[in-house]
């Protein structure tokens, strides 16, 4: 059978109930702490990469502009090394349908389409967890966009190289269905990336080995409850997670500050919701978008109530989303 021509992966953002902020090693990209998310249904990247054999090079384009980023060329090669079929000059186009990197993890869905598709291209047959180690040396998160529903990445303490630290489905996106509400508080860029704050943390922040230390057992704890299916116990431990790794960012020199007026005012109606028995909770990320988690039952209501935030632009709703797949693979019209 002749290699494939076309493909076109599709893979979903994901958010982190416990987050993960520091790396061990930047060589390998291992995080510092196990972290625990939830893949997106409806936040989507598409990825479609062509053979271009009259072409000079790699070309990458992103929601329609020509784009360089050095993770995705490392990313490429790394593909190449581990193909068992020759992927000469690619053309990669990849298109996110939500704000990109803006605190929405578009990294993460756009390096986990990106792995899936050359896997595919390259016949490469790795398994997901394969495919999630690859992803995650490009960006940690993307590790956990490979798997959908709830699902883990950790590894060992003292990995010094790379093989440990992979994803794992906790329990798949039909196991415990949830809701999300995400507050769009700036459809702006961020200032800072990811990679470039944690190191800054690393290197500065007084408060950084209670967070790697904490975090450790914050994830033992959020994964026998989210087991539990105890939703009050996840509330509590994800919201907590949150506010520490924002306490951490302000803590760095210089203060990373990701929130702006309409994220506090989330936080803020949101945890008066949660006071008042509705089944939500919030999390934030690198950005000032609000992300709430409820249970089915409370998302028309939570929905409302953020969409009403003085300086909220619109909100996006979406349930559990599935893994990283192949959507679209031609081989090469037979002559
Ligand atoms: O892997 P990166 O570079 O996208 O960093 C992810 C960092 C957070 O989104 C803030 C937390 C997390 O665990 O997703």
């Amino acid at each position: 059978m002749e290699a494939p021509i076309v493909v076109t992966a599709e893979a979903h953002a994901n958010i982190a109930l416990v987050k993960y902020w520091g790396k061990q090693s930047s060589e390998h990209n291992i995080p510092a702490t196990p972290s625990l998310s939830l893949t997106l249904q409806a936040l989507t990247s598409r990825t479609r990469i062509t053979l271009d054999p009259s072409s000079q090079g790699d070309i990458f384009s992103l929601n329609g502009n020509p784009t360089i980023d050095p993770r995705v060329n490392a990313c490429l090669e790394r593909m190449r090394a581990v193909s068992n079929k020759p992927i000469p000059f690619v053309n990669i186009t990849s298109e996110n349908n939500f704000p990109t990197a803006a605190g929405l993890a578009s990294s993460a869905s756009g390096f986990a389409a990106l792995v899936t598709a050359l896997n595919e291209l390259g016949a490469s047959n790795l398994s997901a967890k394969k495919l999630s180690i690859h992803a995650r040396m490009a960006s940690g998160s993307a590790a956990r966009s490979i798997y959908g529903g709830f699902v883990s990445l950790a590894g060992s303490l003292t990995d010094s190289k790379q093989e440990t630290w992979h994803a794992t489905q906790i329990l798949n996106e039909h196991a415990w269905p949830m809701q999300v509400v995400v507050a769009i508080c700036t459809e702006r860029e961020k200032a800072i990336s990811s990679s470039e704050g944690m190191q800054l943390t690393r290197n500065t922040s007084p408060y950084y080995d209670s967070w790697v230390a904490s975090t450790r057992t914050d994830f033992d704890d959020c994964l026998q409850a989210v087991r539990d299916r105890d939703f009050e116990r996840v509330a509590t431990i994800s919201e907590h997670s949150c506010l520490k790794m924002h306490g951490l960012m302000l803590s760095t020199q210089p203060g990373l500050i990701y929130w702006n007026p309409a994220t506090i005012a989330c936080i803020h109606a949101i945890r008066s919701m949660r006071a008042s028995g509705v089944p939500v909770f919030f999390t934030i990320d690198a950005g000032p978008q609000l992300k709430a988690i409820c249970l089915p039952e409370a998302a028309d209501a939570v929905d409302k109530l953020l969409s009403g935030i003085k300086g909220v632009q619109r909100t996006l709703r979406t349930g559990l989303g599935p893994a990283a797949r192949i959507v679209d693979s031609k081989a090469p019209a037979s002559s």
